[in-house]
């Protein structure tokens, strides 16, 4: 039996383990013997790489997956797409998200792994619509949680919800690696004989349960796993490729992996993980087990968020009680899934509880919209004190949020003019207006840097 591995070091193992801050020039080098590898696909772009090129590394995220594509030219290029949030953390309307998949698709990615933090999967349709318009392989996502109103029978729905969108594959997100080796095998034994398509699994090791649950997984006939490379796997990324790859071929089955690519590169990226170790980029508690993760359910890269937004308020002694607030708020809220945005607005609501040591003395503005039902039906029910605080007598919403927004992509064409240069431009402004306008301003200062500098060489050598 196949067992078809995607690499994530790119992605998920570059944000779970460094607040996805490595830039292209620091992995350009290894992406040919990546393509050689032999992964069904390489996950590079997509989740928080698009707002991290823009906002830390100074880098146009669609030239980074231009880049990739032309020296990955065999491998399938994937990426994680957030349904009708795309990269960002608030809904946007059709027209954008269609002209983001499209874009997408047209720049370089083969799989669009789409998920809907609620399974709302309303919230999901247009995306995946689009993708399998442009041709794409698009592999719907069940996002894992559990809790008292979450078991087999409604996953298994879930499932077959998405295989009637025509999803290519199915996908169980299980973002803070908390699906032991049971519930794996359960669930892909539920899914396997409820859907014909494919059924992968993306977990962390984030608790130390993330090999377990593969194998157990495996056994139930899963098709699919996210690993990474040695050097870049534990802790709150995915388990390692190469013990993966061993176990699985022990035990008989082909994951098409060839060991001495793997080896070169684990090569490659055993110095720059020493590298961000000592910048400080890579912090200790990532790496390690944590088993907290079973109570809390915070996933990798919300952890490692919690630390820098606590450092940066000296606040890092109150990381336990934060760790504690968690799991009310996500009671409160109707055990939404700690996955993008619902990890960041349960995050920042528990900052707050602690730091104010009053719950909802302030409420940010994004949970007060999901109060109002504008990120689609929570899971389970709201607490109702907290709706009425908010919203008063107003009544939550239950239709499509993205039915009430307007087109945007001609209006912010025609009001960025000259200064976006293509349609990606103008889609990356609609995601991040501030940071991508700063990104504009800059490039367009380190070219004109660069002109100049040209035209005195040039009258340098004239004389
Ligand atoms: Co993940």
């Amino acid at each position: 039996m196949k067992v078809n591995f995607t690499e994530t070091v790119l992605r998920d193992a570059n944000q779970s383990l460094i607040a996805t801050r490595m830039p292209f020039s620091d992995f350009e080098g290894i992406l040919e013997t990546l393509d050689k590898a032999g992964y069904y696909s390489l996950e590079c772009w997509g989740g928080a790489t698009f707002d991290s090129c823009l906002r830390y590394l100074n880098e146009d995220p669609w030239e980074r997956l231009r880049k990739i594509k032309a020296k990955v030219k065999n491998t399938k290029l994937q990426m994680l797409l957030r349904g009708q949030n795309i990269l960002g953390y608030k809904h946007y309307p059709d027209d954008v998200v269609r002209s983001f998949v499209a874009h997408a698709a047209q720049n370089g990615i083969d799989i669009f792994r789409i998920f809907d933090a609620l399974n709302d999967f309303r919230n999901i349709e247009v995306a995946v619509d689009e993708a399998l318009k442009q041709g794409a392989h698009v592999q719907g996502c069940i996002s894992y949680t559990t809790s008292p109103i979450h078991n087999l029978e409604k996953y298994a729905a879930m499932g077959k919800q998405l295989e009637d969108l025509h999803v290519n594959s199915i996908c169980i997100k299980d973002m803070a690696g908390i699906m032991g080796p049971k519930d794996a095998y359960d669930l892909i034994k539920a899914l396997k004989s409820s859907v014909k398509v494919p059924v992968y699994l993306h977990t962390h090791s984030t608790t130390g349960l993330g090999p377990i649950t593969y194998m157990k997984a495996i056994e139930a006939g899963c098709d699919g796993i996210d690993s990474a490379i040695s050097s870049f796997s534990g802790g709150t990324s995915q388990p390692a490729t190469e013990s993966l790859n061993y176990a699985l071929q022990q035990m008989g089955y082909i994951t098409g992996l060839n060991d001495k690519v793997l080896k070169d590169i684990n090569d490659f990226f055993k110095p720059l993980k020493n590298k961000y170790i000592s910048s400080g980029l890579m912090d200790a508690f990532v790496m390690g087990t944590e088993t907290d993760a079973l109570i809390y359910q915070v996933p990798g890269g919300m952890l490692s968020n919690l630390i820098s937004q606590l450092k940066a308020q000296n606040s890092i002694d109150r990381l336990d009680e934060v760790l504690a607030e968690i799991p009310e708020v996500r009671k409160d809220l109707g055990y939404p899934p700690l996955v993008t945005p619902m990890s960041q607005m349960v995050g920042v609501q528990a900052v707050a509880n602690v730091l104010a040591g009053e719950r909802y003395k302030n409420i940010s503005k994004e949970i007060k919209s999901y109060l109002k039902g504008e990120y689609g039906t929570s899971p389970g029910k709201i607490n109702e004190d907290l709706i009425k605080k908010v919203l008063g007598d107003e009544k939550p919403i239950t239709t499509r949020f993205a039915d009430t927004l307007e087109p945007v992509f001609e209006k912010a064409k025609q009001e960025l003019g000259s200064r976006a240069r293509n349609d990606e431009d103008v889609l990356s402004y609609i995601a991040f207006p501030q940071i991508a306008e700063k990104f504009f301003k800059q490039r367009e200062e380190s070219e004109t840097q660069i002109v100049s500098y040209t035209i005195t060489k040039k009258q340098e050598e004239k004389i």
